[in-house]
């Protein structure tokens, strides 16, 4: 059966971001004019899911306010008679059907995919994490969704990374290389650079079957105290096919706030609109630095 519905966790705390994110989540913070979950629904929706459900916890409303019909000022913007910035208003809430479910209580990514579990039902499902950005020049959820209905089991999205830079992230022990394709072996959350099997890290990106749901009801808090997605994805690989996509394409995360404002510089580099001033500027400013 065709994975049809992808879920978005936005329930974290953001604390790596705060004061920014006392009172809005991290996911709504602007990458050049969008909201970084925008990027994440709309690359959702390319990809053929246009069932979206997202994870929220406090301060939910500006989420679920940015995805909805925003009359008044539709009706100003009309009025005015501006045309673009009239579409670019109803683009948001056009993109695909959205629903929420509240995670409650932040316990751990595992905790708000099980959240998810009434509305995603008995078939397998994408998690794209909404803070975490793929370059829509770069598909990587389309070559895992196609991998995943020709071999059945998860997917899950793999990058290279420093090996000293490797207990950031989840770690994926891996054998059997096709191309980009590996069949994992085993997942360990943010390892001892000393015992990490691979420097190949987990990213944003998950094709999950529903399993992993039967599994994560009984995955006790593991690394930081937090329910933990590789946790229950380590108890999938016994009784399952995973498989990993490693991706090269480029990606921001967008909840680190270095990587935010990479992200921000190189999105707007790349935009016809914004690209020529803004790099003329930076020509002229870097070389006055320190
Ligand atoms: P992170 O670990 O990056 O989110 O989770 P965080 O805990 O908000 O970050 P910091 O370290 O405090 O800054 C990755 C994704 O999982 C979601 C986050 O919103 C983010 O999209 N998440 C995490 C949840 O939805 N619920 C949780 O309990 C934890």
């Amino acid at each position: 059966m065709a994975v049809t519905k992808a879920v978005i966790p936005a329930a974290g705390l953001g604390t790596r971001f705060l004061p920014a994110t006392k009172a809005t989540p991290k996911e709504m913070l602007p990458v050049v004019d969008k909201p970084a979950i925008q990027y994440v629904v709309e690359e959702a929706a390319r990809a053929g899911l246009d069932d979206v459900l997202i994870v929220t916890g406090r301060n939910k409303k500006s989420l679920e306010d940015h995805f909805d019909r925003a009359v008044e000022l539709e009706e100003t913007l009309a009025a005015k008679g501006d045309r673009d910035k009239l579409a670019l208003v109803q683009q948001a809430s056009a993109i695909a059907t959205v629903h929420y479910v509240r995670q409650g209580d932040p316990k751990g990514l595992g905790h708000a995919v099980l959240a998810a579990a009434p509305h995603v039902g008995d078939q397998a499902f994408a998690v794209l994490l909404g803070d975490d950005l793929i370059d829509a020049r770069d598909p990587l959820l389309e070559t895992m969704l196609a991998l995943q209905e020709r071999e059945g089991g998860s997917v899950i999205a793999l990058m290279e990374v420093p090996k000293d830079s490797i207990s950031l992230y989840g770690c994926a022990a891996v054998e059997g290389a096709e191309g980009d394709v590996v069949r994992i072996t085993g997942l360990v959350e943010k390892p001892a650079v000393a015992d990490a099997p691979s420097n190949l890290a987990v990213l944003g990106r998950y094709v999950l079957s529903p399993t992993v749901f039967g599994l994560l009801r009984t995955t006790a808090p593991g690394h930081g105290g937090e329910i933990q997605i590789t946790d229950a994805l380590q108890g999938l690989i016994d009784v399952e096919p995973v498989h990993g996509v490693v991706f090269r394409g480029r990606r921001y995360d967008t909840g680190d706030r270095l990587d935010y404002l990479k992200a921000v510089v190189q999105l707007a580099a790349d935009r016809e609109d914004l690209g020529p001033p803004l790099l003329s500027w930076l020509r002229e400013w870097l070389p006055e630095q320190p």
